[in-house]
């Protein structure tokens, strides 16, 4: 395993230190990434002391160190996976051939695309969550919320490092731009639409958590299969940080159905109003949550057909999630894959695509695969409490703005409807003022250690093994 290097000014395992030329461009970034941090992370809470957890190596035992830590003084740095020895390509063309330890400069483009705008969801979602502190339902909770933000720092990081290394200046010019656009900015936006959507309460975080980074999941794992060998390892050990991200989704929505039950087994009802009196988030206002975010977040896949994604497969250049261990055709020259599209009359109709023109579509199945893994579990619980009630995926065909769907209005099944029908429906569909308004009215700040706000139940067990009740930000 290679060590990570804390005494240098950027902490890394690249062995920054003998090459000068790229340690300088990294150093004259470095001040510009915390001053975007302080303008545009979690400000407010700049001299909080949180139980954060650091790498302090890249093997999947043992990485991190947990300590208290002001986030303004997290040490950011770039962390590389270990080199596979003798790794060869693992999907397209070039299959079988040794990886490349640099970008081929017919390449370059396709590469520089796909690295910037993967970097630029890393800071989005640090800026589209940097006021949730104010109102976090517990201090586990916002110690969560800041570990995220940190990491998500840390990931920009391991994308300028590429930048900076392999795509020369304009690889320099694109990390000033990483740092330039903002989130929901009317001029300078981010580059993909999920990620200008404001979070403003801890359900949409929890959902954003549980759908959007899940997307960051699948786009990492696609690029950890990547024929750019530095790249693939960047992603790899992204991924392991990652993990932490999709079990907070996962358990805060989980613990938010929890205490739903709990309260509907209270009082003994379970219309939402009554849930409402009790302070509690009833199913159909989640559900609607879901509808919002799942459906959002499927259009970051792109197209379901779709030269460029063509182009990236068959160069080596984006692979499928776990290539090797889920697929036995590697090359995909002539197979093909079914996909369904409108039928132009209002109704839905089979198509076939060539696969590597549909590897979009594959990479969202897979995705959508592993975003019912929850909702399994969910409904579970809610069965186990005696309730008929099941919570959905909607259809990938609902409420789309990307691909054949984008613009067609369906119902949440994915059936065509009128475009009035639609209109008319969508209030029971996505979470309405009145919904954000009573989430938001949910939304009051619990800091004292070990206690939960009414609306969540509290979770199985604390952090590295620490109590409940540790305090895991000490605020001032
Ligand atoms: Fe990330
Ligand atoms: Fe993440």
């Amino acid at each position: 395993m290679s060590a990570i290097d804390y005494f240098e000014k950027i902490p890394n395992n690249v062995d920054l230190a003998n090459d000068r030329t790229l340690q300088r461009a990294l150093e004259h970034w470095q001040p510009r990434f915390l001053e975007w941090w302080r303008e545009m992370g979690p400000n407010d809470f700049a001299s909080a002391e949180v139980y954060l957890r650091t790498a302090v190596g890249v093997d999947a035992q043992g990485w991190a160190h947990y300590g208290t830590v002001k986030m303004p003084e997290y040490r950011w740095g770039i962390f590389l996976a270990d080199p596979i020895a003798d790794r060869a390509i693992g999907f397209g063309d070039s299959f079988g051939q040794p990886v490349w330890q640099q970008v081929p400069g017919e390449f370059r483009s396709q590469f520089r695309r796909l690295i910037v705008t993967q970097g630029d969801t890393e800071p989005a979602s640090v800026e589209q969550q940097h006021r949730l502190g104010h109102t976090c339902p517990s201090l586990y909770d916002l110690r969560n919320l800041f570990q995220i933000n940190v990491e998500e720092g840390r990931h920009l990081w391991a994308m300028v490092y590429i930048l900076h290394a392999y795509f020369g200046r304009d690889g320099r010019e694109e990390a000033e731009e990483l740092l330039a656009r903002h989130s929901g900015d009317v001029d300078k936006p981010r580059i993909l639409g999920t990620f200008n959507e404001p979070i403003e309460d801890w359900l949409s975080f929890f959902c954003f958590c549980y759908f959007t980074d899940r997307d960051g999941k699948f786009q990492l794992k696609s690029l950890a299969e990547s024929s750019f060998d530095p790249l693939a390892r960047t992603c790899r050990f992204m991924l392991t940080e990652e993990a932490h991200h999709m079990f907070v989704g996962e358990t805060g929505l989980g613990r938010i159905v929890r205490r739903t039950l709990e309260v509907m087994k209270e009082i003994g009802r379970d219309d939402p109003e009554a849930i409402r009196r009790q302070g509690a988030v009833d199913l159909p206002l989640l559900q609607r949550y879901l509808n919002f975010w799942f459906s959002s977040s499927l259009d970051l896949f792109g197209s379901e057909v779709s030269s460029n994604a063509a182009t990236t497969f068959a160069n080596g250049i984006k692979g499928r999630p776990d290539e090797t261990t889920q697929y036995q055709d590697h090359v995909c020259a002539d197979s093909t894959f079914e996909i369904e599209v409108p039928d132009g009359k209002g109704g839905v109709m089979k198509d076939t695509s060539p696969m590597r023109n549909a590897m979009n579509e594959v990479l969202r199945d897979a995705y959508i695969r592993d975003c019912e893994i929850g909702l399994k579990r969910w409904n579970m619980q809610i069965k186990r409490a005696g309730y008929n009630f099941e919570l959905k995926l909607p259809s990938n065909r609902f409420r789309r703005a990307i691909g054949a769907w984008a613009n067609i209005p369906t119902d949440l099944e994915g059936h065509p409807v009128s475009r009035e029908e639609h209109d008319r429906r969508m209030p029971g569909w996505l979470p309405s003022a009145s919904d954000r308004d009573y989430v938001k009215s949910l939304m009051q700040r619990v800091a004292e250690p070990g206690k939960m706000a009414a609306w969540i139940a509290p979770p199985d067990r604390g952090i590295n093994n620490l109590s409940l009740d540790y305090e895991y930000v000490r605020l001032d």
